[in-house]
């Protein structure tokens, strides 16, 4: 008998490599930038197509699985992530990297069941580097088995983490309150690829210890965050409770002990959730 989920793995791998071509020609050509809820928070075109691509073509193998996609959210369809098996994805993660070809810029797809992330897939496209993970196999990066660093000295650790689109005033001070914290630990450095999903693919890889980030979309971190427990990582809230997916707020480390440092720093606030509804949806960041 087949491998669980292994087509799923397959198709969302071929999907993803068609994605990440229209990624590269885009590139080549004017790309038409939108805003969402913001004048920093951008979307193209190309997100959207893309987007499409993905869902048509999995649709017409897997006709009963259900979707939540970046700009399908956006665009007012709802958030719920329910039982059934549901495809995520974020068509071009990094899309402000993307207007920019600053050259760090993913397609990210999520399979999850029960709520469970089963697959992940993240094509970092301008790299070509295709990271795969299936729950229980391990993570991958173009064939290659990854592993988090074994690094136990949070003073010796890189840590990335991102801004992101959110400039209110409150949330912004307790962003680089904590980022002050952590510089200051000291660590080795501080990094950010300007794509969730990639920073993730980086702590799976080992080329970082750590990750968090508060605003942060569950199409963004589903696939993402499978490579990380795949790769013998763990996953929490900023504040150390477990990660909620839809909370918008993540931690991703290479073992507990760094973690719970990091938790130690981190000023949290609590941004509108993914899975809010949806007249509730773009107004962010309630006292
Ligand atoms: C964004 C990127 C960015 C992160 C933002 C995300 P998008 O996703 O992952 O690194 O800081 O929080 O929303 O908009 O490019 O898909």
């Amino acid at each position: 008998m087949a491998e669980q989920w292994q087509d799923v793995l397959d198709h969302a791998v071929a999907v993803a490599q068609k994605a990440g071509k229209v990624v590269r020609e885009a590139l080549q050509s004017d790309r038409k930038v939108s805003t969402k809820s913001s004048s920093i928070d951008l979307v193209t075109q190309t997100d959207q197509k893309v987007e499409q691509l993905i869902i048509q073509s999995v649709k017409e193998t897997f006709p009963a699985h259900r979707f939540i996609g970046e700009e399908s959210v956006a665009a007012g369809e709802p958030c719920d992530l329910t039982d059934e098996p549901t495809w995520i994805i974020d068509p071009i993660d990094g899309t402000t990297n993307f207007v920019h070809t600053f050259p760090f810029v993913a397609v990210s797809i999520g399979f999850l069941v029960n709520k469970q992330v089963e697959v992940g897939v993240v094509y970092s496209c301008l790299e070509d580097k295709m990271f795969v993970a299936r729950r229980g196999k391990g993570a991958f990066c173009n064939g290659k088995q990854l592993r988090v660093s074994d690094q136990k000295d949070i003073h010796c650790s890189i840590v990335a983490t991102e801004f992101g689109s959110n400039r209110d005033g409150g949330a912004v001070e307790k962003i680089f309150s904590s980022l002050r914290k952590v510089v200051c630990l000291p660590v080795h450095g501080v990094r950010g690829a300007g794509s969730a999903a990639i920073n993730l693919c980086l702590v799976a890889s080992g080329c970082v210890e750590a990750y968090y980030e508060i605003g942060v979309h569950v199409w963004d971190v589903a696939a993402g965050a499978l490579m990380v427990t795949e790769a013998g990582g763990v996953l929490m809230d900023v504040e150390g409770g477990a990660l909620d997916m839809m909370s918008r707020r993540i931690l991703a480390a290479n073992n507990r002990h760094i973690a719970e440092q990091i938790v130690g720093q981190i000023q949290a606030f609590t941004p509108q959730r993914d899975d809010a509804p949806p007249q509730q949806h773009r107004r962010f960041y309630p006292k």
